[in-house]
């Protein structure tokens, strides 16, 4: 028999979107519960994302959760941009009347969201298995799962949101929906490394043998990121290749990337991948679960978070006052920001990675491309305008 309980909102994934979801709706007074089937251990060390648009970060910072932001975070003026042997600044901040960047990686805003929905005394089940949806166009969905001691539940909902990734159990729930895809022929490979940054900014570099992006997680980790081919094996890149490889991406003269122990690899594809709408019934769709940006931009973690503020408004208004019409345009809403940022992602995929087979005519158009960005303050001024996060949405606190 199963456990019968009752939540207002079932949220499925422990990710960043789940998360803030669940802490944001107690704002709201509204209680939820998220059924993540990872352990915590696994949800905290992840490793993704580290770059916060300044409205995430605003927005973190208003909900109680900018503490360790502010002492650990670190803030960016602008970014690196590298081809032709030669680095660029673009200065975000000027160009965009003081918006910036932070550097905060998604492995801590996830603790910080973990520590702050328990300490208020928030239900999240980890490890969970056998996790399932139903009924999401009655008035009453039911999330079922079966909890890491084995016993089943079955928890009776007004919401159901799916925040689930992209592969979740969430989105095939939502019949006809519409998908639109691109995959890119490369992937990135990541490391992370105990090496004290050599630069103060990030540098996203196009070189002839690939793309690179430096980046970083504190003042004494490094996070690197190289243009691999799309079916590429880890085996075939032990250290020594990576440093040399990142070495000649980034080379200008007197100056060299700090190498140091290698902690974490991994290879990630490159994708493109809009579905809509976002929602069915009483199921709602935010985050990856929805859409997937390749990670040249930086947008899919802030995309997350900001399709979450949205919904924790549109749910305010449902659950608290009775209105239904956030919620009603909250798919339509939502896909308004995802299409900027997923023109955003593929208009600096493009230019900065190099396709197999590209030919001379290709490589002159990036150059060309790359050398307007840093030479026009318009097209400066529309990178930045993306890259800081074009108009960030408010949380109705
Ligand atoms: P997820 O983080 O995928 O969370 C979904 C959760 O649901 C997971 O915990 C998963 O275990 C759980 N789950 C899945 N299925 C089930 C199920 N059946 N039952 C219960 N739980 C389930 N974004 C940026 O904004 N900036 C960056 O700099 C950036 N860099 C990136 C670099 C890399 C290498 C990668 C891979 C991604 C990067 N991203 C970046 C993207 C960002 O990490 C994602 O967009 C973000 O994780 C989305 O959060 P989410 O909560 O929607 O999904
Ligand atoms: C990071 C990842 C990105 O995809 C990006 O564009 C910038 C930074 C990072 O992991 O730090």
């Amino acid at each position: 028999m199963a456990v019968i309980s009752r939540a207002q909102v079932g949220i499925v994934g422990a990710g960043p979107a789940g998360l803030l979801l669940s802490h944001l709706l107690a704002l709201h007074g509204i209680e939820s519960v998220v059924v993540e089937n990872k352990s915590r251990e696994y949800c905290e060390a992840r490793q993704r994302a580290g770059l916060l648009e300044a409205g995430t970060v605003e927005l973190l910072r208003s909900v109680g959760l900018g503490e360790r932001l502010d002492a650990e975070g670190l803030e960016h003026d602008g970014i690196y941009l590298q081809f032709d042997g030669e680095r660029h600044h673009v200065n975000i901040r000027s160009l965009t009347g003081g918006r910036w960047v932070t550097v905060y990686a998604q492995t801590e805003i996830v603790k910080d969201l973990i520590a702050a929905r328990l300490a208020a005394g928030g239900a999240i089940e980890f490890s969970a298995s056998d996790v399932t949806v139903r009924d999401v166009t009655s008035s009453r969905p039911v999330l079922s799962y079966v909890d890491s001691s084995g016993a089943a539940h079955e928890v009776s909902c007004d919401v159901i949101a799916g925040c689930d990734g992209f592969h979740g159990i969430s989105r095939p729930l939502i019949p006809e929906i519409s998908v639109y895809e691109r995959t890119y022929p490369y992937a990135w490979l990541g490391i992370l490394a105990d090496a004290a940054p050599s630069t103060d900014e990030l540098i996203y570099s196009r070189h002839e043998s690939g793309f690179a992006l430096y980046s970083m997680r504190s003042p004494s980790v490094s996070r690197l990121y190289l243009q691999v081919p799309p079916d590429e094996k880890l085996e075939e890149w032990p250290d020594d290749r990576i440093w040399s490889e990142l070495q000649r991406r980034f080379a200008v003269d007197g100056w060299s990337v700090a190498e140091g122990t290698v902690t974490d690899k991994s290879i990630t594809p490159m994708r493109s991948f809009v579905a809509g709408p976002m929602r069915h019934g009483r199921l709602f769709l935010a985050g990856d679960a929805a859409h997937i940006v390749p990670p040249t931009g930086a947008k899919g973690l802030n995309l997350a978070l900001s399709d979450v503020i949205v919904l924790a408004n549109a749910l305010r208004a449902a659950l608290v006052s009775g209105s239904w019409e956030l919620a009603d345009a909250y798919s339509d809403t939502c896909l308004r920001r995802v299409w900027r940022a997923t023109h955003f992602s593929w208009w600096m995929t493009s230019m900065l990675h190099v396709a197999p087979g590209a030919d001379a005519f290709e490589s002159q158009l990036q150059l060309s491309q790359l050398r307007y960005v840093t030479s026009s303050r318009a097209q400066a001024t529309a990178l930045a305008e993306n890259y800081a996060g074009y108009q960030p949405v408010r949380f109705d606190a």
